[in-house]
């Protein structure tokens, strides 16, 4: 799988993004073992707490579907209207999430123009994770 076209294909998760408080849209384009891809949009609500970010969205889809076994993320987020030039890194929750199922080696690709992007791993952006 080309990271491009896991970038490409967040991109496209993005134009989804259902969030009319925030003014802020997330696309996530998730990697399974398998070459499967699963997307997700930020998905937001008048009440607010129940509104849960783009990179959920694609992981519970995946693991819905059955899937355990992940290789690679990637995140496109920026203010709706505008191109997603910053990086826009997975909230703590959403690392939590990641840490349930995936190893530390688990890659995080975060968009930061039309072509480029970033490349972490899960074990960089969270430390000394928690897990039983
Ligand atoms: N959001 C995501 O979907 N993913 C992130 O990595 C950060 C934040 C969403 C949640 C909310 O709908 C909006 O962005 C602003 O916080």
């Amino acid at each position: 799988m080309e990271k491009n076209t896991l970038l490409t294909m967040a991109k496209e998760a993005r134009s989804k993004a259902y969030a009319p408080y925030s003014g802020f849209a997330v696309g996530a384009a998730l990697l399974c073992e398998n070459g499967r891809i699963y997307c997700g949009c930020n998905v937001e609500s008048a009440s607010y707490s129940p509104t849960v970010c783009a990179e959920r969205v694609a992981f519970f889809r995946a693991i819905a579907e059955g899937e355990r076994r992940f290789v690679a993320i990637a995140i496109a987020g920026a203010k709706i209207g505008e191109q997603p030039i910053k990086p826009c890194p997975p909230c703590g929750v959403c690392r939590q999430v990641m840490r349930e199922f995936c190893d530390g080696d688990f890659a995080v690709l975060l968009c930061n123009g039309e072509n480029g992007y970033e490349e972490h791993t899960l074990d960089s952006l969270l430390p000394l994770g928690f897990s039983l």
